[in-house]
C-alpha cells in the first residue's frame, strides 16, 4: 500500500505531480484561455452577476481559501471574504445579495464547514464546494462544485489535497477573471502556467535529500516562525501548521512585515525562521525583514525562487524553487515546507500519519 514509502504522508507528498495533473484534467477550454468546470451548476450569466465571494473552511483548507482570496482579487477583481467556517456560523454578519459562497473541504465531512455551509444556505445563498471525496455530505448538500480527484489522502496532515485546493482556487480565479477584465492573451498565459505546475513540483521534489539534511540540523529547535507575504503568507501559515501537527514543535506563521509589531521579541539563536523569498515587487522588503532577524541572531532557512539574488550569508540555508508564474507560486512554495516538516517529524520519531490528538476528519463541533 505504501509502495516503498515510509509513511502515507511521504507517499502523498511525492504523488503531487500526478495528483495535480488529475485535478486539471479536462478543465481547460479548447481555446486554452480559461478554465472550465462540469459541476458548478451555475450559469455564466448568473456567475457574471456575482459581486462578492465568501469562502468558508477549516485548517489547511482555510489556508487554501486565503490563497484563493488573493488570486480572485488579482484575476477577477472581486472582493473576497474568508472565514473560519466555525466562526461564520455564529457571526451573523451582514451579507450582500449577489454573494457566492464556496466551501473547501478535503473530506467533505468536517462538521464546522458543513454547519457554516448550511447557515449560508439557510440565508438563501448558493453554496459551491471544493471537495476530494465524491458523494461526501458537503458535496451532496452543495449546489454544485469541483472535485479534486487526487485520490484518498490517508495521512492526517493534508498535503496533496492542499496543493490541489489551491490549484483549483487558481483555476476558479482564472475562470471568474476571464468573465470580467482578463484578456484572452493573459488567460492563455495563466493556463500555460497552470499546466506547467506538475513539472515544477517535480523539480522541487528532487531536492528532498537536501531538505532532509536541513531538517536533521533543525529538528532540535522548539520554536519556529514561517514568514511570507501576499499569496505566500497563507503558505507560511500552512508550513507552521504542518510542523505543529506532526512534529509537535511550536510554530507560527506571519506576514514578514508584521514581525516588527511584536513577534520579533521571540527571535534569538533558539528560534529559527523559514522565509519565503520570491523575486519581484516584494523581494527587497523580504530581504530587509530577513536582515532584522539576522541582526537578532535568528537562524534563517530561505525558500527562494531561482532568480533571487540573496545577499551572501543572509540565510543559513537556501532551498531554491523554480521561477514561476504568480498563479502557481503558492503550490510550488508549499512543497519544501511539507518536506521540511515531514523530515523533522521523522527525525524526532513522531507518528507522522497519526499524530497525537488528531483525527483525519473532524466530525464534532
Ligand atoms: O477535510 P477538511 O478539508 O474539511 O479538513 C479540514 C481540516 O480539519 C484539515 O485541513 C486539517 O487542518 C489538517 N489536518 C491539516 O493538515
Amino acid at each position: 500500500e505504501l509502495g516503498g514509502y515510509a509513511h502515507f504522508m511521504e507517499k502523498e507528498i511525492f504523488e503531487q505531480p500526478t495528483a495535480l495533473e488529475n485535478t486539471m484534467r479536462g478543465r481547460f477550454s479548447e481555446d486554452g484561455s480559461t478554465a472550465q468546470f462540469g459541476g458548478l451548476n451555475i450559469s455564466a450569466v448568473d456567475l457574471r452577476q456575482v459581486d462578492r465571494v465568501h469562502l468558508l473552511a477549516c485548517g489547511s483548507a482555510w489556508h487554501a481559501c486565503l490563497v484563493t482570496e488573493h488570486l480572485i482579487e488579482r484575476f477577477a477583481r472581486l472582493p473576497v471574504e474568508v472565514d473560519y467556517a466555525s466562526e461564520f456560523r455564529y457571526r451573523n454578519m451582514p451579507l450582500g445579495s449577489n454573494t457566492l459562497f464556496f466551501t473547501i473541504s478535503q473530506s467533505g465531512e468536517t462538521i464546522d464547514t458543513l454547519a457554516g455551509m448550511r447557515e449560508a444556505k439557510r440565508k438563501g445563498y448558493k453554496v459551491l464546494a471544493v471537495s476530494n471525496v465524491v458523494g461526501s455530505t458537503i458535496a451532496r448538500e452543495a449546489d454544485g462544485g469541483v472535485y479534486q480527484h487526487v485520490g484518498p489522502e490517508i495521512g492526517v496532515a493534508s498535503t496533496k489535497a492542499f496543493t490541489s485546493q489551491i490549484l483549483i482556487g487558481a483555476m476558479l480565479s482564472l475562470y471568474l477573471g476571464r468573465m470580467r477584465d482578463m484578456s484572452f492573451s493573459e488567460g492563455v498565459e495563466v493556463v500555460n502556467a497552470l499546466k506547467g505546475t506538475p513539472d515544477l513540483v517535480r523539480k522541487v521534489l528532487e531536492q528532498a535529500p537536501r531538505i532532509r539534511e536541513i531538517a536533521k540540523r533543525f529538528a532540535h529547535y522548539h520554536d519556529f516562525l514561517f514568514l511570507g507575504r501576499l499569496s505566500l503568507f497563507p503558505v507560511a501559515l500552512e508550513g507552521a501548521l504542518k510542523l505543529k501537527e506532526i512534529s509537535y514543535i511550536h510554530a507560527e506563521g506571519y506576514p514578514a512585515a508584521e514581525m516588527k509589531h511584536g513577534p520579533i521579541a521571540l527571535i534569538s539563536e533558539n528560534c529559527p525562521s523559514v522565509f519565503f523569498v520570491p523575486s519581484g515587487e516584494m523581494f527587497n522588503k523580504v530581504v530587509s525583514s530577513m536582515q532584522e532577524i539576522k541582526a537578532r541572531k535568528g537562524k534563517i532557512i530561505a525558500i527562494a525562487t531561482a532568480n533571487c539574488d540573496l545577499p551572501a550569508g543572509l540565510a543559513d540555508e537556501v532551498i531554491t524553487i523554480p521561477e514561476c508564474h504568480e498563479s502557481v507560486l503558492p503550490v510550488v512554495a508549499t512543497v519544501p515546507v511539507q518536506l521540511l516538516s515531514y523530515y523533522i517529524a521523522v527525525e524526532l520519531n513522531r507518528d507522522v500519519d497519526k499524530p497525537r490528538n488528531l483525527a483525519k476528519s473532524v466530525t464534532v463541533e
